[in-house]
């Protein structure tokens, strides 16, 4: 991510590894995002970075235990790329513990449409990141449990933020919500 290139516009709805390219080109193209990010702030903070009719991105900025619980991103695909620090990726399953990966700077991966996945801040000091959503993002699922354990999901708009009031959900243990915050000019909201 060292060289600033412009990323290529997407001429279609990207997914696999197009869509992750896509989060790294943004990632290597710091006039993007460099004026949204902090190191200073306790809270999630992401900024709407692209718009278009093929796919929406962020910049997120994470610091200690910031977590956005495990949620799905309803029709779109993901990517996201590492610029700084470090997060811990978690897919949900069942009668098993979630798959975890920890992604550092330089790296990236992807989230398929029918992924469930949870992302905290891992390591020391803050990170940041970039996600890209194709189709564009507009409506996400979080995961709870209920009062007799089942599972439920709830359908929100890209505008509300994630929260991780469901993280523990086999055991059925919730942990107190870590809030996100919008910064900066762009009216959309969202997160991870
Ligand atoms: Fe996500």
């Amino acid at each position: 991510m060292s060289a600033a290139r412009e990323p290529t516009p997407p001429q279609a709805v990207l997914i696999g590894a197009e869509l992750e390219r896509f989060a790294c080109e943004l990632a290597g193209a710091p006039h993007y995002w460099s004026e949204y990010v902090r190191e200073d702030c306790a809270e999630r903070i992401y900024e709407a970075i692209w718009e278009d009719e093929y796919v929406n991105a962020w910049v997120v900025c994470w610091s200690t235990d910031n977590d956005t619980g495990f949620h799905d991103h309803d029709l779109s695909a993901g990517g996201i790329a590492v610029i700084s620090g470090s997060v811990r990726e978690e897919r949900l399953a069942l009668a098993r513990a979630p798959l975890t990966r920890t992604f550092s700077a330089g790296q990236s991966f992807y989230l398929g449409v029918s992924a469930i996945h949870r992302v905290t801040h891992a390591g020391q000091g803050p990170a940041t990141t970039i996600h890209a959503y194709s189709p564009p993002l507009t409506r996400q699922g979080v995961y709870r449990t209920a009062a007799d354990g089942a599972l439920e999901r709830d359908a929100l708009p890209f505008t509300e933020e994630l929260r991780a009031a469901s993280t523990d959900l086999l055991s059925g243990a919730s942990s107190h919500p870590a809030s996100a915050k919008r910064r900066g000019r762009s009216g959309a909201t969202t997160l991870t």
